[in-house]
């Protein structure tokens, strides 16, 4: 019998372990109206409710990307907000920081209220992450209180770096006064020239234009000296270089509200994977060394790095395959980056998950703290934002299974450990098995 003035529950997740922010333990969830009911082992499964097998599983907070391209509008091509979402969903994830790089570029209320409308239905939160510059162009700022206003929590330029320091000061006085978040695309435009991969012993050999990492380094010590300055918030994004996280490291030692991502192919493939010049494998920052790779993983392991980013970048082939160096960068993140983590990082679950879920929920401003429903603890009355992980089940990547509208992935072929098995978006179970429900 159920208590008067109580939901009927419309969905029971049964017989996982269930890892939040507070630990972990073995539980049922019982979900109603989008919220977390009951959680509770062996709790009686009500007629009429979904029930959702996590036997051998892990039940976690939904997983939360700081960083996608979803191309919509301008590139739907490549990528829309309804395929993108889906992949988001397929790869565990409940809420997206949507990066505004578009064509018009979310620079403005018109463009923010319009992505907000197209992700009305989407099977994931789209957070619309605003431009720092009008058209992203680096010479005036956006109109950030007004898009502040309609719910925008971080800006950047992304896919370029702000190149002037002057500007790049004052956005982060107008982001600290919004309570705003600048992220940062770390790029030194008069040093990273025309450059299409890491500028190192791999694009000499090959005859690429090379990138130093010195573009990335110099831009991030920079911003470290000017959030000192101002005492805004700063996050860096797809770090990528060891002096740039030891940068970061010492931030954090000094007390400096700075946070930073990494991207899962910073910290699982090399600049050799050029070395057939497929473009599968030119993204921005470049793939770089692996003593790269292994300071990226050492920051992952010791706190200095705060989230794993997808930086999900579909390209359709008409335009990403092309040689070398005139392909666009990028590469798809959403359906890989979680088993990416668990193949590659030796680190316990319950770590993976915060770099995943809570930890870049609260640096979007997503989380309970901030009046949001990502990332929280699985407690009744949460909203109710899961996903459900076969920690041990592997698959091969395929191009043409997963979701996005593009196939650009560099691990097609890879067998990764780990997968998503059931995600729950505001009490809706939008994948089962595997299985994209809508
Ligand atoms: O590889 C990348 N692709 N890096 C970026 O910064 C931009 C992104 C894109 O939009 O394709």
């Amino acid at each position: 019998m159920s208590e008067p003035n109580r939901s009927e529950p419309t969905l029971v997740i049964r017989g996982g372990i269930v890892i939040d922010a507070t630990g972990e333990r073995r539980a049922d969830v019982v979900v109603a109206n989008g919220r977390i009911q009951e959680v509770g082992e062996g709790l009686v499964v009500p007629t009429g409710a979904t029930v959702l097998d996590a036997g051998g599983c892990v039940v976690s907070p939904g997983l939360v990307d700081l960083h996608t391209h979803l191309r919509e509008p301008g590139h739907e091509e490549a990528e829309t907000i309804e395929t993108g979402t889906r992949a988001a969903s397929l790869g565990g994830y409940t809420a997206v920081v949507a990066m505004p790089n578009t064509n018009p570029p979310l620079d403005s209320a018109d463009a923010v209220r319009n992505v907000v409308e197209l992700a009305r239905t989407a099977t994931a939160q789209v957070a619309v992450a605003g431009a720092i510059t009008v058209g992203r162009a680096g010479q005036r700022l956006a109109p950030m209180a007004e898009l502040a206003a309609l719910g925008v929590r971080l800006f950047t330029d992304d896919g370029a770096g702000v190149q002037s320091a002057g500007l790049m000061r004052r956005a982060l006085e107008y982001a600290r006064d919004l309570g705003a978040t600048l992220a940062q695309h770390c790029e030194d435009g008069s040093l990273a020239c025309d450059g299409a991969m890491h500028e190192g012993a791999w694009s000499s050999r090959l005859g690429i234009p090379g990138m130093p990492a010195l573009a990335e380094e110099v831009m991030v010590a920079r911003d470290i000296a000017l959030a000192r300055v101002t005492g805004s918030r700063i996050h860096f994004l797809h770090l990528s270089t060891a002096p740039s996280i030891e940068l970061v490291r010492q931030a954090k030692a000094a007390g400096l509200p700075v946070t930073a991502e990494v991207a899962p192919h910073h910290f699982s493939l090399t600049d050799a994977c050029a070395a057939g010049y497929d473009p599968v494998f030119k993204v921005n920052p470049p793939l770089r060394p692996q003593c790269d790779v292994d300071a990226v993983k050492a920051g992952l392991a010791d706190g200095t790095v705060d989230a794993i980013a997808t930086d999900h970048a579909p390209h359709a082939p008409e335009f990403k395959d092309l040689p070398f160096d005139l392909a666009p960068p990028g590469v798809l993140g959403l359906q890989t980056a979680l088993s990416l983590a668990i193949t590659e990082l030796d680190l316990p679950l319950t770590r993976i998950l915060a770099l995943l879920s809570w930890q870049p929920a609260a640096i979007a401003g997503l989380d309970p703290s901030n009046g949001g429903g990502q990332g929280g603890v699985i407690t009744p009355g949460a909203e109710s934002n899961l996903c459900v992980i076969d920690p041990t089940a592997t698959w091969t990547v395929d191009p043409m299974t997963l979701a996005s509208r593009s196939r650009n992935t560099p691990y097609a072929g890879r067998t990764l450990t780990g997968r998503v098995r059931h995600t729950v978006f505001k009490g809706e179970p939008v994948v089962i098995d595997g299985e994209a429900q809508r």
